[in-house]
């Protein structure tokens, strides 16, 4: 069996790699690895691939940054020629990103068997780019693997067939505990000279956040007050970084003096960074999911929310954008009476090996 595996943006290439890890035991599966070039930045993905072990791509269709419209178009142009040239029997696709929609089109259109992981998540805001990607992908799938209950609740409630549904947990949860042990061994705390349990970690790229100077703004009052409690330690993404450039929310961040930007950092650094931290703030889906195991609480700083486990038994808050809202449920989170997190039914660090078995199962 062909399988051509799609990769194309930072949060895709540890959710790959297990699956690429667990294709080894199976000779009768023949993968191939495509990269979209969607990130292309040595820190936004070759960092990755070489500290979680994912092989060389097979083929890098080289996108790199464009409108939505254009980088979509611009991968299902270079992918159609690569999936004639290999006739694989599977393409399989993982999350939410332009990557996953625009070569899962490309498949199906060319009648190969498409497979979705991280399938049925949603957050019900389509004003999100990654929601409509999800709900697209998902309606042309014919194997949807999903990493919590809802995801399974939602395809049903869209009508998808129960047989093609297939709850087998969360995979990038495989590679966090594969490699929580060599993370520890990162020097990162050295480097920024940070004390154990004792600063906040930030990310933040979402375009509603932080392309609306408006919204931005009334983050950055909230971090006003938490930087003087604590570090507040932000590795920054491209899109965030070209925004901060602009001259008012760039001095406002300059002048705190506990908010330190770094450039985006490598995987291993991050979960030690984020395993040591006293809290989370992100707008990220996979930071969620990862504080969730690591048991360190979480603010979401958006409305809503794709992955309700990381709420209901997990550590997350969704605390939305209100400055006053931030401040208070910071607060709460650091009380000593904070609820203890649960591990999600299935998040075992097996997920991998379950979906390779019944990708040769059912095709
Ligand atoms: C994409 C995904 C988002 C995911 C995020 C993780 C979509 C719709 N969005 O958003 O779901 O959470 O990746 O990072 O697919 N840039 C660089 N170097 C890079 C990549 C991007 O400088 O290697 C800059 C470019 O200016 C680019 C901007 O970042 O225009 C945004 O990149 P893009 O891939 O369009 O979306 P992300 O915001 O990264």
């Amino acid at each position: 069996m062909k399988v051509i595996n799609i990769v194309g943006a930072r949060p895709n290439f540890m959710k790959i790699a297990p699956i690429m890890a667990a294709y080894d035991g199976y000779p009768d599966i023949e993968p191939v690895l495509v990269h979209t070039g969607q990130h292309y930045d040595e820190r936004m993905s070759e960092l990755f691939f070489r500290q979680l072990g994912i092989p060389e791509p097979d083929i890098n269709l080289g996108v790199g940054s464009a409108s939505h419209a254009v980088q979509a178009a611009e991968i299902m142009k270079t992918f159609e020629p690569v999936v004639l040239e290999h006739k694989p029997d599977v393409v399989l696709v993982v999350g939410d990103v332009n990557s996953t929609i625009a070569c899962g089109l490309v498949a199906v259109k060319l009648g190969v068997e498409l497979v979705h992981v991280e399938a049925g998540l949603r957050s019900f805001d389509r004003s999100m780019p990654e929601e409509v990607n999800r709900v697209l992908t998902d309606s042309i799938s014919d194997l949807l693997f999903c990493t919590e209950q809802s995801g399974v609740d939602n395809l049903i409630r869209e009508g998808v067939a129960e047989e093609k549904i297939f709850l087998v947990g969360n995979v990038m949860i495989d590679t966090l505990l594969r490699n929580k042990a060599k993370a520890e061994d990162s020097d990162v705390l050295n480097q920024l000279n940070l004390n154990d349990n004792d600063f906040a970690v930030l990310t933040l790229h979402r375009p509603s956040n932080v392309d609306d100077v408006t919204v931005f703004g009334r983050i950055l009052d909230a971090l006003e007050v938490i930087q003087n409690d604590m570090p507040v330690i932000f590795p920054v993404h491209p899109r965030t970084r070209r925004n901060l450039n602009s001259p008012s929310l760039g001095k406002r961040v300059n002048a705190m003096m506990g908010l330190r930007l770094l450039n985006p950092l490598g995987y291993l650094d991050f979960l030690k960074l984020m395993s040591s931290a006293k809290i989370v703030l992100t707008d990220s889906g996979g930071i969620q999911e990862e504080t969730t195991i690591l048991k360190i609480p979480c603010l979401t700083l958006r409305e809503n929310t794709e992955r309700p486990i990381t709420v209901e038994i997990g550590s997350n808050q969704v605390v939305g954008t209100d400055t006053r809202r931030i401040i208070e449920a910071y607060k709460q989170a650091l009380d000593s009476s904070w609820r203890e997190p649960q591990v999600p039914c299935l998040w075992d660090g097996r997920v991998a090996e379950r979906i390779v078995k019944v990708l040769l199962d059912e095709l």
